[in-house]
């Protein structure tokens, strides 16, 4: 036998998956690298994400389907899985892009994580499980029990409703409710852990003893990236730098931070969490119309509350404070359906001011939700940046009721941080937004507004890869002399051959609007050449119009230029979507 080494086999991941991955296990003991071998090879068998035990892929074990667009359901199904193993159950935590929904059969246990995008809509990858189950085609569950995690954001309209609808429907198919529906605003945190113990309760008594007698394998949480949304890095500001001309009516700014000194990686698609502080210029207003103005309200209001945007637990308690019931009776008569509306249209100061009230300090942590990070694309490729990271941020500032409003990270990013003063920051990683494996292959990018941020590290990590495959951008905003974001690098790139084809939109700048989907419309012959060729589709910023008229767009090229029907135009869709190469990072 020879007696030398074998050479090690060329590592089949990208070198900064690899780093990634060496970063992760970095100064785990062997009884943990043991586990994490184990959980390796469950995620190549069964798409799982957590196991206690890699071969117990069986009714008897807990299966939580997650599916999140942010990362919050992610990390509860996580930690759930990973508190079940510690408890010896053994449990699976999947994405539900990676379930097939015919295993619902054979299980006696899920529990389901799942938030609310868009307008009351699924995360992308829970659409074809939340059709399947809210469809004709709905299976027989009389043999399941379940329990779902709703998460939400109470100033929406449609508050939790895919986790209301998966609740509906598990039920519609005859499984049984192990435990009510837990509905969790922004501020998850203790819902989802007593949610949690529920279910581990219930899990415990009807899998019994088939599933507690797995080995506990794990008896921590893994140890997840040591800075998060909990204990957030404190990057330093290396540049603020308005990228939209004078005369603009937006202030987009790009940021620089540096990660110097920190070990956090990221990779193209990931966004940055930012946990800033109210600003003083949101503080003051608040606090004068409260009446609060000593230093421990001052603190909370400027470091631990929610400020600005209108949920429904502040109204909600401000009805109850204001002596007239003036605010009481204006919400009664907006109604359920207009509330979104009604609160979108106002700051936190707005309500203050227009039905003043007493409120007594202690009362603020119970009035005010949590203030909670902002997330933003990250515009970077960690290989061309090194340890820098960088931000695409519109500066929200407008006038309405008679005053000045802004948003709160996103001023305090443009006009509040300094060097003396730096950004919190922790990375949010969104494995649903990356760029092919094969650098070969050819991509197509919709980024209009600050949708632009991914695009840029996508663009910049593609040239680095050196690959073959062909760029093509799409971008749009309002007019063409001021608002054209990182205009020069797009020509560089072009003229570069970097970037294949760029076709841009500004829709102010004639008499029709013209926006990217109309771009879309135009290239759909090439277009959908390209995605029989193989593309990856992205898309990313507004969700509200943008995002929905793109995929219009979409099926419309797709029947027209592959002769398909509407019904086979959706499936091609869900095709591409499936095989992750339709992806969306839309807010
Ligand atoms: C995954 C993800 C990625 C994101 N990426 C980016 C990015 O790359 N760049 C970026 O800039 N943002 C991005 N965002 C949005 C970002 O996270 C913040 O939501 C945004 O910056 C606003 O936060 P803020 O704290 O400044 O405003 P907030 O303090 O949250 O206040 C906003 C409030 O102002 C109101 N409001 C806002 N604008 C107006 C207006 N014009 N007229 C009337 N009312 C208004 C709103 O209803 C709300 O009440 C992303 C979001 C997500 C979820
Ligand atoms: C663009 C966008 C749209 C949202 N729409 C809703 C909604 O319609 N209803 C709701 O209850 N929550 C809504 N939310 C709030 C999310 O459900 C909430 O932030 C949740 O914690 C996200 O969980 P995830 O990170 O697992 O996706 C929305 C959030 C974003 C960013």
């Amino acid at each position: 036998m020879n007696e030398t080494a074998e050479p090690l086999a060329v590592p089949p991941v990208a070198p900064e998956t690899l780093a990634r991955i060496e970063s992760a296990v970095a100064g785990l003991d062997a009884a943990q690298l043991q586990w994490v071998s184990g959980y390796l090879a469950g995620l190549a068998t069964g798409g799982g994400q957590a196991v206690a035990n890699p071969k117990s892929e069986s009714a008897a074990s807990l299966t939580i389907l997650y599916g999140s667009q942010t990362g919050n359901g992610r990390r509860i199904a996580e930690t759930l899985a990973a508190e079940a193993a510690s408890r010896g159950l053994a449990a699976q935590a999947i994405n539900m892009a990676d379930y097939s929904a015919k295993r619902l059969k054979r299980e006696r246990f899920v529990a389901l994580v799942v938030s609310t995008h868009g307008e009351g809509d699924p995360p992308d990858d829970a659409l074809e499980l939340h059709g399947l189950l809210g469809g004709r085609r709905r299976p027989g569950l009389s043999e399941l029990s379940f329990s779902v995690l709703a998460l939400g954001d109470s100033s929406y309209e449609l508050f939790c409703q895919t986790g209301r609808d998966f609740d509906r429907h598990l039920a519609a198919a005859g499984a049984c409710r192990a435990a009510p529906l837990a509905e969790c605003d922004v501020d998850y945190e203790k819902t989802a852990a007593l949610w949690q113990d529920t279910v581990l309760e219930q899990a415990e008594s009807l899998l019994g003893a088939d599933a507690a007698r797995q080995t506990p394998a794990l008896r921590a949480v893994p140890t997840g990236p040591r800075w998060d949304r909990k204990s957030p890095f404190a990057a330093e500001l290396l540049l603020n730098q308005p990228i939209t001309g004078r005369g603009s009516t937006k202030d987009v700014r790009h940021i620089e931070l540096s990660l110097e000194g920190s070990g956090l990686t990221y990779l193209p698609g990931d966004a940055l969490g930012v946990v800033n502080p109210n600003p003083e210029w949101i503080v003051e207003p608040v606090s004068e119309a409260l009446g609060l103005r000593d230093g421990r309200s001052l603190r909370a209001l400027t470091g631990e509350l929610e400020i600005t945007s209108v949920n429904r637990r502040f109204l909600e308690a401000w009805a109850d404070l204001e002596p007239g019931g003036r605010l009481a009776r204006e919400l009664e008569e907006t109604g359920s359906a207009g509330l979104g509306a009604w609160m979108r249209s106002r700051q936190v100061i707005d309500v203050l001011r227009a039905y003043p009230a007493e409120l007594d300090p202690d009362l603020l942590l119970t009035v005010f939700r949590p203030l909670t990070p902002r997330l933003y694309s990250i515009a970077s490729a960690p290989e061309v940046v090194e340890e820098e990271v960088h931000l695409t941020v519109a500066h929200v500032n407008y006038r309405a009721h008679d005053a000045d409003h802004w948003g709160a990270a996103s001023s305090w990013l443009a006009l509040g941080c300094s060097e003396a003063d730096p950004v919190s920051v922790y990375v949010e990683p969104n494995d649903r937004f990356r760029l092919p494996e094969d650098p070969d292959r050819n991509i197509i990018m919709v980024g209009p507004g600050t949708g632009i941020a991914p695009f840029r590290a996508f663009v910049q990590s593609r040239q680095d890869a050196a690959g073959s495959g062909r760029n093509w951008l799409f971008f749009g905003d309002r007019n063409f002399a001021t608002d054209f974001l990182y205009q020069s690098e797009w020509l560089r790139y072009r003229r570069q051959g970097v970037l294949y084809e760029l076709d841009v939109a500004f829709s102010r700048d004639q008499a029709e609007k013209v926006y990217v989907q109309h771009r879309l419309a135009e290239r759909g012959r090439e277009l959908y050449a390209w995605l029989q060729e193989g593309a990856h589709f992205y898309v990313c910023g507004d969700a509200t119009r943008m995002a929905p008229d793109v995929e219009t767009v979409l099926l419309d090229i797709v029947r027209e230029h592959g002769a398909m029907t509407a019904d086979s135009a959706v499936e091609y869709l869900a095709g591409l979507r499936k095989a992750g190469r339709y992806q969306r990072d839309v807010y």
